[in-house]
C-alpha cells in the first residue's frame, strides 16, 4: 500500500472537457489517486485545456506560471497538460514550460496510467496520437465518482465539418459515435448512482450514428427514445447540434418524448449568407429560420440558444446587420457571442482580418441585443409553473437551487432533501442570474 496520492484537475472549455476530466480522474483513481479541490498539497496537477479561441489557449500558460511556486516548493509534484491545447501544441508546451511532465491529448487519456509509470521513472511523457482503439473501451467501466443528480455523457466525438474558423476537427479528430449498448450501460450506471438528468454530448451530437445492438446504425433520436425508457432517468438533454444534422425524428422527439427537455442549443454563427458561405457552414440564414419554425411547431415552448461569431474575415456592417436581424427574428432564451479569433492552421486565419475596434464594437452591440432578449425571456417566466430538478444548496441559508426544464436556474426556500428530486415550482421573481420560486 503506497497511500493515496492527491490529484487536482482544472477544466477549461466545453462540457466535453468536463466529461473527459471525470474520466481522467477515474483512470488515475485506479492508479491510487484521489481527487482534491485545490492545487495546494496535490501530488499531481492536471490542466484540461481548450484551444477554441486565443484567450482560452493562453490561459494554460498563465496558469502554469501560477503553479511555478508550488512546483518549486515540492519538486515531486507532477504537472500534466491535457485537452485541446495539449493536442494542438503539446511539444511547444513542453519547450515553453519545462516543468510540464506530461502532455496527453483528448483521444489518448486512457493511456494515462502507462504514462504515469514513465513519470515514476523520472521521464517525461507525451502522447497526442489519434489511436485506432476506442479509448472508452480501455477506461474503467465503473463510473465510481460520487455524483450529483446531473451528468454528462459523451456519445459522439470529433467533427468532420471543418467550419473555416474552427480548431475542433484538428484537436478532436474525425467524427466517431460510440456504440448504443455501451451508452445505455453507462446511462444505467449513472442512474443507479443517483443521476436524474443526463446531457448527451458531442461536438456534433445530432450527427450521432452509433452501432445498434443488433447491427445497423442508430441516429440520436432513437438513442434518446431508448434511453428515455430507463427507469429513474427523468430528463435528457443534448448538445451541441449542427443545423444540417437536425433529422426529422429528432425534431419529432422534441414534441413527443416527455423526458427530452424543451431546450435546444443550435448555433448559427452569422445571419449573413455571404459570411456563412465563407465560414463553410453549408446552410443559409433562411434555412436556419425555417428549421427553427419546424422545431417550434413540434415544441412551441422550446427555449432556444445559439452561438455567434462577429468580426469574421470579410464581415461588413451590412453582414453584421443581418446577424442582428436574425437574432431579432428568432428570439433566443440565451445566446453566446464571440469575437472572431484567428486560429493557427484554420483557413480563415489566413484571410484579411476585420479591424479589431470595429469587431469589438459589433460584439458589444450584439451582446446588448442578446442580453435584452435573455432578460425578457427570463422575466416572462414570472407567474409560470415550472418543474425543477434540485441540484445543490443555495447561497442563502435554507435555500436549494436547481434547473427548470428550460435550463433557468431556480431557487426556493426548502429542505436539503429536495436535492436530487424534481418538484413543481411557481416562479415569483426574476433576478439577475436566476429565478426565485415557491414550492407548489
Ligand atoms: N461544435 C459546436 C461548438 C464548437 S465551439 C458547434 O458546431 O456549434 C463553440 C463555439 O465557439 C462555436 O459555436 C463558435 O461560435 C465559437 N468559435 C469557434 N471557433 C471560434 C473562433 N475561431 N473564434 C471565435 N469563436 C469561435
Ligand atoms: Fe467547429 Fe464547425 Fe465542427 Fe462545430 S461544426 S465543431 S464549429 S468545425
Ligand atoms: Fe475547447 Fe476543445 Fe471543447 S477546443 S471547446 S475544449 S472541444
Amino acid at each position: 500500500m503506497t497511500g493515496t496520492k492527491k490529484l487536482y484537475v482544472k477544466t477549461y472549455g466545453c462540457q466535453m472537457n468536463v466529461y473527459d476530466s471525470e474520466r481522467m480522474a477515474e483512470a488515475l483513481g485506479a492508479d491510487g489517486y484521489e481527487q482534491v479541490d485545490t492545487p495546494e498539497g496535490a501530488d499531481m496537477i492536471l490542466l484540461n485545456t481548450c484551444h477554441i479561441r486565443e484567450k482560452a489557449a493562453e490561459k494554460v500558460y498563465s496558469e502554469l506560471g501560477r503553479l511555478k511556486p508550488l512546483r518549486e516548493a515540492n519538486p515531486d509534484l507532477k504537472i500534466g497538460v491535457a485537452g485541446c491545447v495539449a493536442q494542438a501544441e503539446g511539444e511547444e508546451i513542453m519547450r515553453r514550460q519545462p516543468m510540464v511532465d506530461l502532455v496527453v491529448g483528448p483521444q489518448t487519456y486512457h493511456r494515462l496510467p502507462k504514462m504515469m509509470e514513465a513519470l515514476g521513472r523520472g521521464e517525461k511523457a507525451l502522447d497526442t496520437d489519434f489511436p485506432e482503439e476506442d479509448k472508452f473501451a480501455h477506461l474503467p467501466k465503473d463510473r465510481r465518482a460520487k455524483r450529483g443528480p446531473t451528468a454528462f455523457l459523451t456519445v459522439q466525438e470529433g467533427c468532420d465539418k471543418f467550419c473555416s474558423f474552427c480548431v475542433v476537427p484538428y484537436t478532436r479528430g474525425a467524427e466517431v459515435s460510440r456504440p448504443v449498448e455501451r451508452l445505455l450501460r453507462e446511462a444505467r450506471d449513472l442512474v443507479e448512482r443517483g443521476v436524474r438528468e443526463i446531457t448527451l454530448l458531442g461536438q456534433n451530437v445530432n450527427a450521432y450514428h452509433g452501432a445498434g445492438p443488433e447491427g445497423g446504425e442508430w441516429g440520436l433520436a432513437r438513442l434518446i427514445r431508448t434511453m428515455a425508457a430507463i427507469d429513474g432517468l427523468e430528463r435528457i438533454r443534448f448538445t451541441t447540434s449542427h443545423p444540417n444534422d437536425m433529422e426529422d425524428d429528432l425534431i419529432a422527439a422534441h414534441g413527443d418524448c416527455d423526458k427530452l427537455m424543451p431546450y435546444l442549443h443550435l448555433p448559427v454563427q452569422s445571419g449573413s449568407d455571404r459570411i456563412l458561405k465563407a465560414m463553410n457552414r453549408k446552410h443559409t440564414a433562411g434555412g436556419y429560420i425555417r428549421l427553427i419554425e419546424r422545431i417550434r411547431a413540434a415544441r412551441p415552448d422550446l427555449a432556444l440558444s445559439g452561438d455567434f461569431i462577429v468580426g469574421f474575415p470579410g464581415e461588413t456592417e451590412a453582414d453584421f446587420q443581418a446577424t442582428l436581424d436574425l437574432v431579432a427574428e428568432v428570439g433566443y432564451a440565451s445566446a453566446y457571442s464571440f469575437k472572431y479569433s484567428p486560429r493557427p492552421g484554420t483557413p480563415a486565419a489566413e484571410r484579411a482580418q476585420v479591424d479589431p475596434a470595429e469587431a469589438d464594437d459589433r460584439l458589444q452591440r450584439l451582446q446588448a441585443l442578446i442580453t435584452s432578449q435573455q432578460r425578457a425571456a427570463q422575466d416572462a417566466m414570472v407567474g409560470r409553473r415550472v418543474s425543477v430538478l434540485f441540484e445543490k444548496p443555495g447561497r442563502m441559508p435554507g435555500q436549494v437551487v436547481g434547473k427548470s426544464e428550460y435550463l433557468h436556474a431556480v431557487h426556493v426556500q426548502g429542505d436539503a432533501d429536495l436535492i436530487g428530486r424534481i418538484a413543481a415550482v411557481d416562479v415569483v421573481e426574476s433576478g439577475p442570474n436566476s429565478l426565485a420560486g415557491l414550492l407548489v
